[in-house]
């Protein structure tokens, strides 16, 4: 089966890298149309696929067809797939906003899925939620579902919870990165070398992501497991608490998703 990405840029070259790495697709099933021929050239050294400018070469000899572009560029591509195709093909949209009734209207009666993956699919460790459109088989739901299952966890989702779902998980990375520099940073400032600082953050974020998605116990257990009351962690849990660190996360959701509503209209 012949992947085709219309954009391939942080997302759709994540995307790319998980198939390789983790979902046994060769270089040659791939294809990706980009906007500028340095892209294109990144991606054939970076992945041997067929990369070019060419979005109409793409869409003819792709049989799954994934739309990794900025949301302001998703009706000029869907309009390009509209001309270019006159029997519908599956079509996948990671782009913000692309809800599968603007997938539909601007492709009648085609297949569509609309995805949130997240960039860790780059390494096998993705999260993707998909949403299914109305003239998706089953056949291929599962086609979606190995697509961004090969290098990650994926789930369905209802519509409506979509842009919640994508403040946590599509933009999370970025708030996570956010807290393993703060973390650093406080070590750092009391004189751990930056590299060390940054190492410590970061494997101990990845250890206890571990421990949440395979102890079986939810977070907040697992915070009570290892805040011992008087001891030093508890001292550090106390000022998270005070400053009700828990209401800057609710915002942060919140300021993503009204922003996520915003691309949906
Ligand atoms: N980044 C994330 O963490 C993330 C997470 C979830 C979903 N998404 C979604 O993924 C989409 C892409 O985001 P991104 O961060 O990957 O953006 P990006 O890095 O800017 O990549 C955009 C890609 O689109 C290409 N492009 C631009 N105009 C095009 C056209 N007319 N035809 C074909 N390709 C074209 C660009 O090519 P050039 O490089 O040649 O300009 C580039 O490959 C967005 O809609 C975003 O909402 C992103």
């Amino acid at each position: 089966m012949k992947i085709g990405f219309l954009g391939a840029g942080e997302m759709g070259g994540a995307i790319i890298k998980g198939l390789i790495d983790f979902g046994g697709y060769r270089a040659g099933d791939i294809l990706a149309g980009v906007h500028t021929e340095k892209s294109a050239q990144n991606l054939y050294s970076r992945y041997g696929i067929d990369a070019s400018t060419d979005n109409a070469h793409v869409i003819s000899k792709a049989d799954v067809l994934i739309i990794a572009v900025k949301p302001a560029v998703v009706p000029e591509v869907l309009q390009q797939i509209a001309q270019e195709l006159t029997s519908p093909k599956l079509v996948l949209s990671v782009a913000l906003g692309s809800t599968t009734q603007m997938l539909e209207e601007a492709l009648p009666g085609f297949p569509v899925v609309r995805v949130m993956p997240n960039t860790p699919i780059a390494l096998g460790k993705g999260m993707s939620l998909l949403a299914r459109g109305r003239y998706v088989t089953d056949e291929q739901m599962q086609t979606a579902r190995d697509l961004f299952g090969c290098a990650g966890r994926v789930e369905e989702l209802p519509e409506n919870l979509f842009d919640a779902a994508t403040a946590v998980s599509g933009s999370g990375p970025a708030f996570i990165y956010y807290v393993i520099a703060a973390l650093a940073k406080g070590g750092m400032d009391l004189g751990l070398p930056e590299k060390t600082a940054n190492l410590l953050a970061a494997q101990m974020t990845a250890g206890a992501a571990s421990m949440a998605l395979l102890s079986g116990q939810s977070p907040a257990a697992l915070q009570k497991s290892v805040t011992t009351p008087g001891g030093c962690t508890a001292a550090g849990v106390a000022v998270l608490e005070e400053t009700r660190a828990d209401q800057i996360f609710e915002k942060v959701v919140q300021a993503t998703v009204a922003k996520a509503q915003e691309f949906a209209k």
